[in-house]
């Protein structure tokens, strides 16, 4: 535990204003040498709460006078790391040797590693020594003291007789690592990416330690935000023009329960439901050992939450999910899809999952493929079994890469061939959609999204980013619709 956790929030959040003054100071004096803007570039990695996260560093940045650019030769590069699987891990470590091309040919730009990966000492440890060019390395529970951090740097402080300085230098590399914390500290400026949506916050961290995953461990204990606190980000965002929001934990089931006055998740719907001017409400990701009835009901009786459900399997063979920790088996995970399909028709499923954890046979992929053809999931995010040092999973044996292949293959079939009969049905329906951008590949249409994910491009105009308009679902193209506009 760190020595943080009585931190007020009221009196951390003007400490972090007045670093933010400060660092305005340091930008307008490097703006005045250079006599051009300086400018800082933020690479994400990984999930919806990494993004999110990037638009706290992003406004940080932005408040204190940065240019936000997309280009990694910035006079600042921040990536935003994801360490769920070892992929992520190599990624980041393959892009940072190019980093250090750019910063030896200009050695004033600074470098900063933030995110899941940098929770892990080992990490960090391989950054000092393989990549020291480095400057700044903090983790995910201390975004907030960003602009402090990079104060540091910009001044060359490395330690002080401050104990509130929770940081020290190892070579080159100044570095705040906590292990946990129990601090919200949330009403920092954000850069939102797009106008009309935004993820928002209700809780941090996860306390389900299932064996496979480094989340617990990465991103601490669960920790909800207080209702009021959702519910004035929200009202603000709404009158900031934004029509869709989605509500971000990696468990948004248990939302509430450990807050001095509890609430439920689908109470927390109820409430935001009513905030006027807010069309949609999406949230991610549901745990299916939590999952009420209560939500399902609340979901069928709302106009505004979305028809899209993620609810990751991981696994359809009971003695896999067991060896997993997910608390519940093959029939109970069914019972729950078919019931929610049952009560909303119209609704789709989505879900993740794993392929290839320890001992896994080909009769308990034989059960994957079962609970995907019984559920016809609409989409799924399919992951080869990565082992992440720590977690109890990764002392179990392991299994032979070819063999998991085949299994994938074979999952990744069952799971297309079911997405593509879903997507199929909505043909000739006229629907809601966001309009959300121009389409990357044609500019004269529009990519919209429908209330179940699915994604349709028309011909339109770009002032209707942000709108919701009707659209009729012409062509069916495997996972996406051609639509035509209906007035
Ligand atoms: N290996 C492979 N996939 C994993 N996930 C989490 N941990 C691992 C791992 N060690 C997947 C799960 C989770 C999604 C976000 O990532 O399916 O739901
Ligand atoms: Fe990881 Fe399981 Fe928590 Fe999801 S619920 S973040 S898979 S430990």
């Amino acid at each position: 535990m760190n020595k943080f956790e009585t931190v007020d929030n009221e009196k951390e959040l003007e400490r972090q204003y007045h670093y933010i003054d400060l660092l305005k100071n340091v930008v307008n004096h490097l703006k005045e040498i250079k006599q051009r803007n300086i400018t800082a570039c933020v690479e994400t990695f990984g999930c919806q709460m990494n993004a999110r996260d990037s638009e706290k560093i992003s406004g940080i940045l932005k408040s204190a006078g940065f240019e936000i650019i997309e280009d990694e030769k910035a006079d600042l590069t921040i990536y935003n790391t994801c360490s769920v699987r070892d992929n992520a891990n190599q990624k980041v470590y393959g892009r940072l040797g190019r980093l250090s091309t750019y910063k030896k040919a200009n050695p004033e730009m600074k470098v900063v590693i933030c995110g899941c990966m940098t929770q892990e000492e080992q990490v960090i440890d391989k950054l000092c020594q393989s990549y020291s060019f480095v400057d700044l390395i903090f983790g995910t529970h201390n975004i907030y003291r960003f602009a402090e951090y990079l104060f540091y740097v910009y001044e060359g402080i490395e330690r002080s007789a401050d104990p509130e300085i929770d940081v020290i230098k190892k070579g080159h590399t100044l570095i705040s690592h906590w292990n946990e914390t129990t601090v919200v500290c949330e009403n920092l400026p954000k850069d939102r990416k797009y106008f009309y949506k935004s993820g928002v916050n209700i809780m941090f961290g996860c306390n389900n330690f299932c064996t496979y995953c480094i989340v617990p461990y990465v991103r601490g204990r669960e920790r909800s935000r207080e209702a009021d606190e959702i519910i004035k980000e929200i009202e603000g965002l709404v009158k900031d023009g934004c029509v869709e929001i989605m509500l971000l934990g990696q468990n948004v089931n248990s939302y509430g329960k450990n807050l001095d006055n509890p609430i439920s998740f689908s109470e927390l719907l109820k409430r935001i439901e009513k905030i006027e001017g807010l069309e949609r409400i999406r949230f991610m990701t549901s745990h299916p050992k939590d999952l009420s009835d209560d939500l399902i009901e609340v979901i069928k009786n709302s106009s505004k939450i979305c028809h899209h459900i993620h609810l990751p399997l991981q696994s359809g063979s009971s003695r896999i999910l067991k060896k997993m920790n997910r608390v519940y088996d093959k029939e109970k995970y069914l019972d729950l899809a078919l019931k929610i399909r049952r009560e909303i028709p119209d609704i789709s499923i989505t879900t993740d999952i794993i392929v290839g954890f320890p001992t896994e046979t080909k009769e308990d992929v034989d059960d994957t493929i079962d609970v995907i053809k019984k559920v016809e999931f609409d989409n799924a995010f399919t992951f080869i079994y990565s082992i992440r040092t720590g977690t109890p999973a990764a002392d179990m044996e392991q299994l032979d890469e070819e063999f998991v292949k085949e299994q994938f293959d074979r999952v990744l079939n069952a799971v297309q061939e079911t997405a593509k009969k879903r997507v199929g049905l909505l043909e000739g329906q006229t629907l809601s959609a966001l309009v959300e951008e121009v389409n990357k590949q044609d500019e004269s249409l529009m990519t919209g999204r429908l209330s179940n994910n699915t994604i349709v491009h028309f011909k339109g105009t770009k002032d209707l980013i942000g709108k919701i308009i009707n659209v009729k679902l012409n062509e069916c193209k495997g996972f996406y619709y051609i639509g035509k506009i209906v007035e």
